[in-house]
């Protein structure tokens, strides 16, 4: 196990009706807060009236900023940026999901800096100073709800870039299972196959002896895979939803991912995709991580071959461990076939067109992954896998 120093500091209001708290937690960090969401699955639910009564009764002054898209766009929060600054805003509130939390996060950033907001993706700045946020979750799948990092996409030149900064961790997210219940099945899929692959990306690694965070995470993912099927099945099963909710936020805490090395490799990979294409991140990872899978797998066969046994139940066949392995990347991709998500580009209208230009703009930073360090050349296999 390598050296590690673990600190996640958001608080998390779990259970129903958590959500009437959130005037009280948000005024923690000022008088005046920028409410933050998405397309209007709030005021269709008739969560964004309860929160505007629950910050009024708080004595909030709420300045508003909806309309962020799935794979947030960098035009919202330069806006953002300015209504922030326009209005002296003290706390932003996030009420939606990784896309609302993320522009979310990118706002509280840019709040705060002179320049363009872009120079935090681009690595021309970092974060110094940042607004504080807060989070109601309505979708378990990124875990921007704990995590430090922010996916933002630059519309000019279809850039997906991240960043990541420690005060960039919600300081709270109210986490409540019945907010999940009017997702539609595909995005809920989307969100399971999202978590299973933060878990898979930690799983991956060439740290040796890191028994409690491999069981750790295989354990999180069968939970993933039996409660998964069972909220697809009933999409208002409270103890699922709960289970699920629970598990979108351990996949990327960082709990599982401590003292190993992560890979992450696949997540570039995607983000070219979904950056182009416009697709569900998830989506794009369940067609990406299978091909990712057949094309790594023989560096470390024995890893691959435990997680087939212990997550999938294959029997491990002591002559061919390859052929464990390769089941185990089978059910795999049986299993994000069977939650409804596509698991080839071609399933989802892509063809080659792009395929030069993605693995050239994932690359251009250097080789992406820590497993097996992949350039330029590797990723354009592993897109001519996922064909
Ligand atoms: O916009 P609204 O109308 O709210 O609809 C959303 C959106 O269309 C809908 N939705 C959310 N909650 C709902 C609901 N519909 C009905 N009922 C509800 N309760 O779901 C759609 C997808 O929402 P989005 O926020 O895009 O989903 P997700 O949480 O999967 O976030 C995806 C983004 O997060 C990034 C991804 O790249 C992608 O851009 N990621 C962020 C990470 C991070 N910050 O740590 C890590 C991840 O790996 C990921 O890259
Ligand atoms: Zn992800």
């Amino acid at each position: 196990m390598d050296n590690f120093t673990f600190q996640n500091a958001t608080k998390i209001l779990f259970g129903k009706d958590q959500e009437q708290a959130v005037g009280q937690e948000t005024s923690h960090y000022g008088k005046k807060v920028l409410l933050h969401y998405g397309g209007g699955s709030i005021k269709k639910s008739g969560l964004y009236d309860r929160i505007k009564n629950s910050l009024a009764e708080a004595k909030l002054e709420v300045v508003e900023l909806g309309g962020v898209k799935p794979n947030p766009l960098v035009s919202l929060v330069r806006e953002g940026v300015d209504l922030c600054k326009e209005h002296n805003v003290d706390v932003i509130l996030a009420v939606g999901g990784g896309s609302v939390i993320d522009s979310a996060k990118a706002i509280a950033a840019g709040a705060y800096y002179e320049g363009d907001v872009w120079d935090f993706f681009t690595g021309k700045t970092t974060a110094t100073q940042t607004l504080p946020i807060g989070v109601v979750l309505t979708i378990p799948a990124a875990g921007s709800e704990t995590s430090s990092g922010t996916v933002v996409t630059n519309e000019d030149g279809q850039y997906k870039r991240s960043f990541g900064h420690d005060s960039l961790r919600p300081k709270f997210a109210i986490l409540n299972p019945e907010l999940t219940y009017t997702l539609p099945a595909y995005q809920t899929a989307c969100g399971i196959t999202d978590m299973s692959a933060h878990i898979f990306e930690r799983y991956f690694t060439n740290t040796k002896k890191v028994d409690l965070t491999d069981r750790l995470c295989e354990a999180t993912l069968r939970t993933i895979v039996s409660q998964g099927k069972k909220v697809l099945e009933h999409p208002e099963d409270y103890d699922a939803r709960a289970e699920i909710l629970w598990a979108g936020t351990i996949a990327h805490n960082d709990s599982l991912g401590v003292g190993r090395e992560g890979d992450w490799g696949s997540h570039d990979i995607e983000h070219e995709v979904s950056g182009i294409y416009d697709i569900a991140h998830g989506a794009g990872l369940a067609i990406i991580f299978p091909a990712w899978m057949k094309y790594v797998y023989e560096h470390d066969v024995a890893r691959f071959a435990q997680f087939a046994n212990r997550v999938w139940d294959v029997e491990i066949d002591t002559r061919d461990l390859k052929a464990t392995a390769e089941e185990g990347i089978a059910r795999v991709e049986a299993f994000f076939a069977s939650i409804g998500m596509p698991t080839r580009l071609s399933h989802v209208d892509i063809d080659e067109t792009h395929f030069e230009e993605m693995a050239a703009k994932a690359t251009e930073r250097g080789p992406l992954g820590s497993f097996v360090k992949l350039h330029k050349e590797d990723v354009l296999a592993i897109y001519k896998l996922a064909k």
